[in-house]
């Protein structure tokens, strides 16, 4: 089992963390309003609250706030994070849902890892699904990871079966721009064409 910090008390953290907590993990919450990380840690059995700025508990650090303040949040943690397998769940797309507002031959994934002190590698996992589904808790979904360090993803990997996952590894930090492109994918069927997000993307094996 692993300890787990998330950063950014919301929909996801709050997802994430009930899952993880039933998986057998440790959850720490943490939120730059600590009032809203202990909010959010009320409503889980078991949830500590960190302390914003201080080095997070959890071996495993989830970035679970918008891709537009991850990297600024990942440089004031700096050295606080060396250790740590940190994971980017961001989707970072612009206001028309239609491209990205990170570089045309990067992701966010990779910017990320740019802020990143030495020792703490960035895995991307988790962006290609809604909250409510993870939150939902009764289907083994599809969590596709991307990163350059094996041990990483190893560690990531072992953290979403806990969860009742499958992790599914899609290669190096560099695909973790197929995987935004994935996410951007679903927003935009959400918008013209399916027009909900009761949904989710994985992999069937047909013989
Ligand atoms: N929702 C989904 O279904 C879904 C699915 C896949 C991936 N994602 C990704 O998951 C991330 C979180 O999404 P969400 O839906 O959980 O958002 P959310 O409900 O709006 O929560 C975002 C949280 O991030 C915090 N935050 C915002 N800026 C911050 C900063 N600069 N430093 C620290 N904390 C900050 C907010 O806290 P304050 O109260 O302080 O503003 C808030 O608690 C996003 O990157 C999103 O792209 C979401």
């Amino acid at each position: 089992m692993s300890s787990i910090s998330i950063i950014g008390p919301g929909d996801m953290a709050g997802a994430l963390a009930g899952r993880a907590l039933a998986g057998g993990n440790s959850v720490e919450i943490i939120g730059r309003d600590p009032a809203r990380a202990a909010a959010l840690a009320a409503t889980l059995d078991g949830a500590t609250v960190g302390v914003p700025g201080a080095t997070p508990a959890g071996d495993i650090v989830v970035l679970a706030m918008p891709y537009a303040g991850a990297a600024a949040a990942v440089s004031a943690y700096g050295n606080a994070l060396h250790g740590k397998v940190i994971i980017d769940i961001s989707n970072p797309v612009d206001a028309g849902l239609t491209g990205f507002v990170t570089p045309g031959n990067s992701s966010g994934a990779q910017e990320i890892a740019k802020a990143a002190p030495a020792g703490a590698p960035v895995v991307k996992a988790f962006n290609t699904v809604f909250s409510h589904v993870l939150a939902a808790g009764d289907r083994p979904l599809d969590v596709f990871l991307a990163g350059d360090d094996t041990q990483a993803k190893a560690h990531v990997s072992a953290f979403i079966e806990s969860m009742g996952l499958r992790p599914l590894d899609a290669g190096p930090l560099s695909m973790a721009r197929a995987l935004e492109n994935l996410g951007l994918l679903q927003l935009g069927l959400v918008t013209h064409s399916v027009k909900h997000t009761n949904f989710f993307v994985g992999v069937t094996t047909i013989s």
